[in-house]
């Protein structure tokens, strides 16, 4: 039995959380869910985006399954998702681009991992502004990469390939540049590479990275890069495969992990019963992966590539004109998985 703490979420979070409940307790796998709040539903309840009882039950757990949460505007609230973060050193952001079949776009053969760095660089929340007489005449913020940030992200994207039978690490920077920072990642990302013989490793510069992103996507295998970059890359890459409601992503730290969908509360659709919930369901397969149970993870992913591919109850999304709803293809791929 494993205990895992369950966040719904607002706007479209709830719905589309069930249909993922639904989805993994179809495979059999015995999970004792953790409800907890988070987001607008934990401040309407208890004045509090994100509640001391839902910090200790991931704490407790070490895992957590989270539908997106609505930031509140106003009020002073701290990013509930920043705040995750740095409670639990969520170091590793990782989001899967792979090509669905029944999908119109024009990008096929994508089959790639974008592994970012998640607590460094840009986002260390160094700024200031520099004034003189009240007037700001300058903006700083400063990129913090240290040695222990660069070898745990890499290590952890070459482990990654290695698990997954990957064949290539390419290390996405901008070193030619920003010599220090950038620099850095790039020479340590060369040493630990010596490390990995069985994974050929190659690097990038980010800008000519964007452009074969798109040009020659089914040339890249997993990448790894710096916080910037990685925000950058990896919805590039979420594009190239069909876009938000297609696209999961794990935040892996030293304390716990985080699955989520890549999109937000969606409020322009949240109460028509139409959202996708996809991401949510290939969140949950990611977490199953990541507890080690890799056949019900297996199952789950073949069930929902099959359903897209028939098109049969997909949502709008994937199929404009469609009148099936979260509840249509949560069923069908519930019948999938239960085979
Ligand atoms: P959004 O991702 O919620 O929506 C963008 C567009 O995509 C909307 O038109 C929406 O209807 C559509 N969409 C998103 N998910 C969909 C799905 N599963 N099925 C069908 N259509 C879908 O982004 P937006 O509108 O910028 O943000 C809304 C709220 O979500 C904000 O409060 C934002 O802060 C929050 N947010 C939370 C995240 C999280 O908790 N991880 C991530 C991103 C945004
Ligand atoms: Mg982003």
């Amino acid at each position: 039995m494993h205990r895992i703490t369950l966040i719904p979420g607002d706007g479209i979070g709830p719905a589309i959380v069930e249909a993922a409940v639904q989805v993994i307790d179809a495979t059999g796998v015995s999970i004792d869910w953790d409800r907890q709040l988070a987001g607008m539903a934990a401040v309407e309840q208890l004045g509090n985006p994100l509640p001391e009882e839902t910090l200790a039950s991931i704490r407790a757990n070490r895992l957590c399954l989270k539908g997106p949460l609505t930031t509140p505007v106003g009020g002073g609230y701290r990013s509930v998702n920043v705040t995750l973060r740095q409670a639990f050193n969520l170091y590793a952001n990782v989001r899967p681009a792979v090509s669905f079949e029944g999908t119109d776009t024009i990008f096929r053969d994508v089959n790639l991992m974008t592994v970012r760095e998640n607590t460094e660089g840009l986002y260390a929340g160094i700024e200031h502004f520099i004034q003189v007489d009240g007037e700001k005449i300058a903006a700083e913020s400063v990129a913090v990469v240290t040695r222990k940030g660069c070898e745990r992200i890499i290590r952890y994207a070459f482990d990654y390939a290695r698990k997954a039978q990957r064949k290539r690490v390419t290390l996405v920077h901008k070193a030619n540049i920003l010599k220090c920072t950038s620099g850095l990642f790039l020479e340590i990302g060369r040493e630990i590479a010596k490390e990995y013989p069985d994974i050929a490793f190659d690097d990038r510069i980010v800008d000519a990275c964007c452009m074969q992103l798109v040009m020659k996507p089914e040339s890249f295998d997993v990448i790894v890069t710096t916080n910037l970059f990685g925000d950058i890359l990896s919805d590039l890459a979420a594009g190239l495969i069909g876009g938000l409601g297609l696209t999961a992503g794990a935040n892996i730290g030293t304390d716990a992990a985080i699955f989520e969908a890549v999109h937000g509360s969606a409020p322009d659709i949240a109460d028509k019963g139409i959202a996708n919930p996809t991401a949510m369901i290939l969140a949950g397969a990611m977490m199953l992966e990541h507890l080690g149970e890799l056949a019900a993870a297996r199952r789950i992913e073949q069930a929902v590539r099959d359903v897209i591919r028939e098109g049969k109850s997909v949502t709008p999304d994937i199929k404009p004109g469609s009148t099936c709803g979260t509840r249509d293809i949560a069923a069908a791929i519930i019948d999938k998985v239960r085979g």
